[in-house]
């Protein structure tokens, strides 16, 4: 079967890299639709080797659409995903708006992939990208010894906030090497040489909206709400690729070399861990465009009998969005076949 594919938000920086997947994955495409804001209609975007026209999100007549990918921000979803799925699509929202909702699946591709199967609403939400990589990598060790506390520190790239954010940081950096004044737009302060403890928006509670999506989506996707989460996310002047330092405290004890076993054997997981100059991962060096989850610094944490630490960098905007919504598409595929 081949299936006509929209792409929402397909001028963005997660929409681009969701047509360069689709293309480079031979998902079986018959017609590719690219839609956007009015901004951009009537431009096009490569795919597959040929230009595609972008049309007009709100003009568009969704009849006939089998798999819509969204990436074009919450309230877009909000509006348009439910119309999506009432003509007839399979709706795969890469937004935040549905995350939350009991009756949308929430799935990591090699973690849950059965929960896409009850999506009475037809939507599917893929997860925030911090989660993503975390989880793709946690999963298994979960499953061998029970995760009872995570203590997460994100260091992301400005690539998750989109391309204005790309544009800011090569401005800025730019700027700042030439000894120019800055005036910060898309942050709240300069991102150029700087760390910024900030991802989202501030919630009552004192934690950051980007943090409480680690604590929501960790347990929804696990499926186990007594898991407790303390996540910190940093903003980091890196393009692309989000590190993580992850503490995990399990209920069985479970040693560095069980666990370097384990992620071994993890599918869409690729362990680097030499103790030696260079010998981990980086965003740099390993995850950016490449698809894999990569840990390294495995080690048993010398402040607690059950405790691990691990790093963990991913790609963002691949596995952490656009791969893994493909993925998603695939196994929507696959029960047509
Ligand atoms: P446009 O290029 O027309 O603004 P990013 O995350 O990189 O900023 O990309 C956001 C994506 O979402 C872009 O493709 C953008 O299209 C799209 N988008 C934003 N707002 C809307 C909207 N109201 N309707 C349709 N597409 C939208």
């Amino acid at each position: 079967a081949r299936f006509n594919v929209a792409i929402v938000g397909a001028t963005g920086a997660v929409g681009e890299t969701l047509l360069e997947i689709l293309a480079e994955r031979r998902f079986p495409v018959a017609n590719l639709v690219a839609l956007a804001s009015e901004r951009s209609a009537g431009g096009t975007v490569k795919f597959d080797g040929r230009d595609v026209v972008v049309q007009d999100l709100a003009g568009f007549d969704p009849a006939g659409i089998d798999i819509a990918l969204f990436s074009a921000g919450g309230s877009t979803s909000k509006d348009y995903a439910p119309k999506f799925a009432a003509a007839g699509a399979v709706v795969i929202d890469n937004s935040s708006a549905f995350r939350g909702d009991a009756d949308v699946p929430l799935v990591v591709a090699e973690v849950n992939p059965d929960a896409l199967k009850q999506r009475p609403r037809g939507i599917v939400a893929n997860p925030n990208c911090s989660t993503m990589q975390m989880l793709a990598a946690l999963a298994p060790l979960h499953r061998r010894a029970g995760i009872e506390r995570i203590n997460v520190a994100t260091y992301q790239s400005v690539s998750g906030t989109g391309r204005r954010a790309l544009e800011e940081l090569g401005r800025q950096t730019a700027a700042l090497l030439g000894f120019q004044e800055v005036t910060p737009e898309v942050y709240p302060v300069q991102i150029a040489f700087n760390v910024i403890p900030h991802g989202g928006d501030f919630t009552d509670n004192g934690y950051t909206t980007e943090e409480m999506k680690l604590v929501h989506e960790t347990r929804k996707i696990l499926g186990d709400d007594s898991i407790m989460v303390n996540a910190t996310v940093a903003r980091v002047p890196v393009f692309y690729g989000h590190s993580e330092a992850v503490h995990i405290e399990t209920r069985e004890k479970l040693s560095a070399a069980e666990a370097r076993a384990l992620l071994e054997q993890a599918p869409g997981v690729s362990v680097v861990d030499d103790h030696a100059d260079g010998g981990y991962p980086t965003a740099v060096t390993h995850a950016s465009g490449k698809d894999p989850v990569f840990v390294g610094r495995i080690r048993e944490d010398i402040s607690h009998p059950r405790g691990l630490d691990l790093w963990i960098v991913a790609d963002n905007i691949r596995k952490g969005a656009a791969l893994n919504a493909v993925q998603l598409a695939e196994l929507v595929a696959a029960e047509r076949d």
